[in-house]
């Protein structure tokens, strides 16, 4: 984070700033059914326009394909920034062009006007850049605040940052700021735990984890996939059968980089997967031929928070067990809850992120209480294989300073 520009870098005064978010909200019905990404958006609107910018918001919207899609219309958002923002916010029918162009030119120092889904130009996801040079147009700075989309090469999230003085806005910042606090730089030892149902979409990430980690936790169904491999009969759990080579692989390699491997020692099982089902809890070895592990067991979870007080450093993608069915969400439930006490004592710095981690501890109602919660989804995966972000990428870095990795 050193080395690219923030807000810190640039005076936005009676500036047009065009200023890229994440507006892809849930909504369920038309109405929107998590506020997270409109209020974590708002600090760095509210920053621009207390400085006196002319903000002018640019997101997508789910998947429109490059064709006007009035039900992907984010004409709804911006009362839903109002209602967040507390100040009014315009909207303008098309993100280029006459009519946002007349937009802008209406704005006045102060005030915030959206601009419609980006995705309704077919430009938009082929990173065309007769698009980014018509966005690039309507301002005189561009500002990213849009982690979550910028492992997307997409014109509003990287082409149009070669047309104009480009920065990285407040929650992009805090973002980097913690992840690379917990990957690149980290206090050590670091523990990262990796849950979810399969390898074959997390094999990348298991990769990369390896080398930087000290000691990696899998648990969820893709910890079946790596006992099976290692000979432990899993009964009727969910595993992946081909994937057996490539677990025993990242075993090896994960000893050869002294990054310590923690499996379960013990399982919830269960013969049928559904609410409160009769269970059993056995040891990993014993796991019943008509059975199916639901989650990782108590003498696990025990020993796994018995050696919270010696990590400095947590990162943590996917839930331990089935946890949106009871009571195969006890695991992650109980190491959600050490982890938080662990970040109020402070002796741990906690990084998570992932759709479904993000639901998992707000089910265990401790969302507020890990040092970082990403509400990214592809992007935090990607960061967490060492990739490249495309969005990160095109934002200026301070003189003199290297870019990262990342
Ligand atoms: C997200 O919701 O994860 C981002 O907005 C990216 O959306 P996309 O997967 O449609 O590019
Ligand atoms: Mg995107």
């Amino acid at each position: 984070m050193k080395n690219i520009k923030t807000l810190d870098h640039v005076d936005v005064a009676g500036k047009r700033v065009l200023l890229r978010l994440d507006l892809n909200v849930p909504v369920r019905d038309g109405k929107i059914t998590d506020l997270t990404r409109i209020e974590r958006a708002c600090p760095t609107i509210a920053e621009l326009a207390h400085k006196n910018a002319r903000v002018i918001v640019l997101s997508h919207f789910d998947r429109p394909k490059g064709k006007r899609v009035p039900e992907m219309s984010l004409r709804p958002l911006s009362a839903a920034i109002r209602d967040v923002l507390g100040v009014d916010v315009f909207f303008a029918d098309d993100c280029v062009g006459p009519v946002a162009e007349e937009a802008v030119a209406a704005l006045e120092p102060g005030q915030v006007l959206l601009l419609e889904n980006t995705r309704f130009h077919k430009g938009e996801e082929e990173n065309d850049d007769t698009l980014s040079r018509q966005l690039a147009s309507l301002a005189d700075i561009y500002v990213n605040d849009a982690f979550s989309a910028a492992h997307r090469a997409h014109a509003s999230t990287a082409g149009v940052a070669a047309h104009l003085p480009s920065h990285a806005g407040r929650l992009m910042q805090r973002e980097l700021e913690a992840l690379t606090a917990a990957l690149e730089e980290p206090e050590r030892p670091v523990c990262a735990i990796v849950g979810g149902s399969k390898i074959s979409t997390k094999l990348e990430l298991l990769g990369n984890l390896v080398g930087k980690v000290d000691v990696l936790v899998i648990g969820g169904a893709m910890a079946n996939t790596f006992l099976a491999a290692q000979g432990t009969d899993v009964g009727r759990s969910l595993q992946e059968r081909d994937m057996h080579a490539t677990a025993r692989d990242i075993m090896a390699i994960a000893q050869a980089q002294k990054c310590e491997i923690v499996l379960p020692v013990d399982a919830v099982t269960a013969t049928e997967f559904r609410a409160n089902p009769p269970v059993r809890v056995v040891p990993i070895d014993a796991v019943p031929a008509d059975s199916m592990i639901l989650d990782v067991g108590p003498k696990t979870i025990e020993a796994l928070i018995a050696r919270l007080p010696a990590f400095k450093t947590l990162v943590w993608n996917g839930p331990l067990g089935a946890f949106e069915t009871p009571p195969f969400d006890a695991a992650t439930v109980a190491l959600a809850h050490a982890v938080a006490d662990a970040t109020d004592a402070g002796t741990l710095r906690s990084v998570a992120g992932g759709g479904d981690t993000v639901s998992a501890l707000r089910h265990a109602g401790v969302v507020d209480r890990m040092s970082y919660v990403s509400t990214a989804g592809g992007a935090f995966l990607e960061w967490l294989e060492g990739k490249a972000l495309p969005g990160i990428l095109a934002l200026d870095a301070v003189a003199g300073v290297l870019m990262p990795a990342v």
